[in-house]
């Protein structure tokens, strides 16, 4: 049996760009309403339309300018989907940033920002969404990033974030499957985005494509109910080095 999304709602996280952006286009086209956040009203505003233009008839986007560090941006945004769509049934974390420094550099600023973004954000948005989560008996998908099982040197605060992220969700995955409702990260490995200053160009065809990690969503979501894929790791299938 899969399950059939259409007319469910998704919240996404970070949905302006990147792998938000393209899990938030993979859901729109598999009968699923949106809303995404980011952090300023421009950036979610163009975002929106980009995605309204190239959207399934029967769905729609909306945008919510909300930080997920704050607490009542995360309720407020909770409220404004449930508010335009009725309901909300699955909750992707996706909203990231990372700091990459030698230990002997990093600023507490660095560091703090990569924690409460990565780690604490997560934590904000599941605590908005569970009273929907646990009434549609809903899904909670973290996106966590193989750098959350695998440290590396200049890594140490995104390492922390992420080990953190890989950890809340599996111990919240027992909690919550209780109540009837799915918990799973998803770890990549190299995504063609806007993460860290880059810019998405024909070099990085060897990396994951954001669309592909829209397609992982699609699938933990019509997964037959009785089966639960809690982590997936994913990774370019060559990497760069041997290519
Ligand atoms: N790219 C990779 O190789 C890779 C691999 C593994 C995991 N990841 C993870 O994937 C997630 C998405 O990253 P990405 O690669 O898609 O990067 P990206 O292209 O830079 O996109 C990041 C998104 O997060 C949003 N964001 C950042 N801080 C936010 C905040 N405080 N509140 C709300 N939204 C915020 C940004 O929105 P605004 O700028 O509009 O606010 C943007 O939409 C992150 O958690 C990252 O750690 C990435």
């Amino acid at each position: 049996m899969m399950n059939n999304l259409q007319g469910k709602t998704a919240f996404v996280t970070g949905g302006t760009k990147g792998i938000g952006f393209g899990i938030a286009a993979a859901l729109l086209q598999k009968g699923v309403n949106v809303a995404i956040t980011g952090r300023s009203q421009s950036t979610v505003r163009d975002a929106i339309k980009k995605l309204n233009e190239n959207g399934n008839d029967s769905t729609y986007a909306i945008g919510v300018e909300a930080d997920v560090r704050n607490m009542e941006s995360q309720k407020e945004a909770v409220s404004q989907i449930v508010e335009e769509f009725g309901r909300m049934d699955f909750v992707i974390a996706n909203a990231g940033l990372g700091h990459f420094a030698s230990v002997k550099d990093l600023t507490l600023t660095e560091w703090n920002e990569t924690i409460e973004t990565n780690l604490t954000g997560v934590f904000l948005t599941l605590k908005a969404s569970l009273d929907q989560l646990i009434k549609n008996k809903g899904y909670f998908i973290t996106i966590s990033s193989l750098a959350g099982t695998n440290f590396f040197a200049n890594g140490s605060a995104y390492n922390a974030s992420k080990f953190g992220v890989t950890g809340f969700t599996q111990a919240a995955m027992l909690d919550l499957r209780k109540d009837g409702v799915k918990v799973s990260t998803i770890m990549p490995g190299s995504v063609a985005t806007h993460f860290n200053g880059n810019e998405p160009n024909e070099e990085d065809d060897w990396k994951i494509q954001i669309e592909d990690v829209g397609q992982i969503v699609v699938d933990l979501l019509q997964m037959h109910p009785r089966t639960l894929p809690s982590k997936v790791e994913v990774r370019p299938s060559v990497p760069k080095s041997s290519s």
